[in-house]
């Protein structure tokens, strides 16, 4: 009878103790973003807006992700317990870290295109990913400027081909008249010879 009710007991503070946890790791992050997915252009600038929610102060961790790459851009903890900001090398001069989790990149390169993870993590030690995509397109000016390149390219062929042009004109008119020289001479010494 007594242990019966031992086991009652330890069976109470079980499904307790899983309720709380459950709660705890589904209730306590929430990431809110008005757009998960975005296209620009290479240098345009670009922020990843969201708002993030949770207990305590969040640690924030963005990584990017393309194929086999997957990098750092940085770690931030806003104002609160430690606010600390540790932003890669690669990217110090163009990420701005906002304190409600957004991520602002400036100046685009066609390598940034890919995917983007938020990781949140409470100070419990419980995270949450969130993935964003960026395309960024080519512009214009880099064809116009691939054009005006290859122009170029094309107009000094054409010049190296007239001036090589010209000088085999020179050479073959200079080894025309060297000939009616010598045959001149030959002439001349066929004339001589029987003398
Ligand atoms: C997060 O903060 C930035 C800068 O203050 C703001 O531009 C952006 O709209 C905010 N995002 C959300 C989802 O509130
Ligand atoms: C900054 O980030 C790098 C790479 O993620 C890590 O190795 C380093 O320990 C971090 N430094 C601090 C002070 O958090």
């Amino acid at each position: 009878m007594c242990n019966l009710r031992l086991l009652e007991l330890q069976d109470i503070w079980l499904v307790l103790c899983i309720t709380l946890y459950v709660i705890h790791i589904a209730g306590a992050i929430s990431v809110h973003s008005p757009q998960r997915s975005m296209t620009r252009s290479v240098q345009e600038d670009v922020v990843f807006s969201v708002r993030v929610t949770c207990r305590g102060v969040p640690t924030l961790q963005w990584t990017f992700m393309s194929g086999a790459v997957s990098r750092s851009i940085g770690s931030w903890r806003p104002d609160g317990g430690g606010s600390f900001s540790n932003i890669t090398a690669d990217y110090r001069d163009r990420v701005e870290a906002h304190a409600n989790g957004s991520l602002g990149l400036a100046r685009l390169r066609l390598q940034d295109a890919g995917f983007y993870v938020l990781t949140v993590t409470e100070e419990s030690g419980s995270s949450k990913d969130s993935g964003f995509v960026l395309k960024v397109n080519e512009v214009i000016y880099e064809d116009l400027q691939y054009l005006s390149i290859s122009a170029l390219v094309l107009v000094c062929l054409a010049g190296l081909l007239m001036l090589s042009m010209w000088l085999l004109d020179r050479a073959y008119k200079k080894i025309k008249a060297c000939r009616r020289h010598q045959e001149q001479r030959t002439g001349n010494e066929t004339e001589l010879q029987p003398l």
